[in-house]
């Protein structure tokens, strides 16, 4: 399955991202936990060459636990100040201001030298459509800030969020386009939602879901539908049959007794993307 997307508001958006990256120190980059690679878009390395970096793994309520503390030290590793955030919830999200502080050292440190002192670190949150963009800034925001509201000069028309007498947030985030070369991604993003369903053949995408559960979370279609699922699914006729099967247990059938494939598959993407199958990540780290 090949999914291709770009709708032309990206190119409006990555307009917009290059002029408001060049105001800020910081960046915060929201990845969806369940897909931190696909959700990441690689361009950000070019274009906030030069700035401070964090990443942080958000719906990590959503993805499987064992594979987020595996992540949080991938992304260590590779020198990102990293951390797991449930935006819904607030949970995680009360450190990040020690972690952009941190993230932000060598900055403050040169600045110091320069004379420059107290200056708040600016910061920015970028990331695809649907990451939780919107819900992170509400919660990281809290009550306890003040708009700065606009400045004259370089920072015309654009508001800044005083979080702490240290940082200040740009308060619209930066959208960032998602990177379909790898056709996996796609599907992957798709998979979480993150793609209008309306250009998605949902049956495919079932049956795709199928044969990654099948691989690697084997119980996750057998506990919640109460069916037989072979282990390891090669064929394609195999995945068909468990999605048949899922129609028939939850009563989706056509006239004439067939099953409703359609149907099924809506039903099978709707309960994975409210984690009724449990948490589930759809990429494990190397
Ligand atoms: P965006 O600005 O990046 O486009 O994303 P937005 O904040 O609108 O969030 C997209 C959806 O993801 C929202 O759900 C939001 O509630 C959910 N979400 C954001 N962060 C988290 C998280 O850490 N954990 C979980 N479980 N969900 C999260 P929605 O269905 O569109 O809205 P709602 O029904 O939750 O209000």
């Amino acid at each position: 399955m090949n999914v291709q997307w770009y709708p032309g508001h990206m190119a409006k958006a990555k307009r917009m991202m290059q002029e408001n990256i060049k105001l800020i120190d910081v960046v915060i980059e929201l990845v969806d936990a369940r897909i931190p690679l696909s959700s990441k878009n690689p361009d950000i390395d070019n274009l906030a060459n030069n700035k401070s970096r964090v990443i942080l793994l958000n719906k990590y309520d959503m993805a499987d636990p064992t594979y987020n503390d595996m992540w949080k030290r991938y992304f260590d590793d590779k020198g990102y100040h990293t951390a797991l955030v449930n935006s819904k919830s607030g949970q995680g999200v009360k450190q990040i201001k020690d972690i952009v502080y941190k993230a932000c050292e060598a900055k403050i440190e040169r600045d110091r030298k320069r004379g420059i002192i107290n200056r708040p670190v600016r910061a920015m949150v970028v990331g695809i459509p649907n990451v939780g963009k919107s819900t992170f800034i509400n919660s990281f925001v809290g009550r306890a800030s003040t708009k700065t509201g606009n400045r004259p000069g370089v920072t015309k028309g654009k508001q800044w969020i005083r979080l702490s007498s240290k940082i200040e947030l740009l308060d619209t985030p930066g959208i960032l386009w998602p990177k379909f070369e790898d056709p996996k991604a796609g599907l992957k993003l798709a998979l979480i939602g993150s793609i209008n369903d309306n250009i998605i053949q949902m049956t495919e995408l079932a049956l795709e879901l199928i044969l990654f559960l099948s691989k690697h979370y084997p119980n996750a279609i057998t506990d919640r539908y109460q069916i037989q699922v072979p282990d390891n699914i090669n064929e394609i006729k195999d995945t068909v049959t468990t999605l048949e099967n899922i129609a028939i247990k939850r009563g989706c059938l056509l006239k004439g007794g067939e099953a409703d494939l359609e149907k099924a598959a809506l039903i099978l993407l709707d309960e994975f993307r409210n984690n009724r199958l449990g948490q589930i990540s759809l990429e494990i780290p190397s």
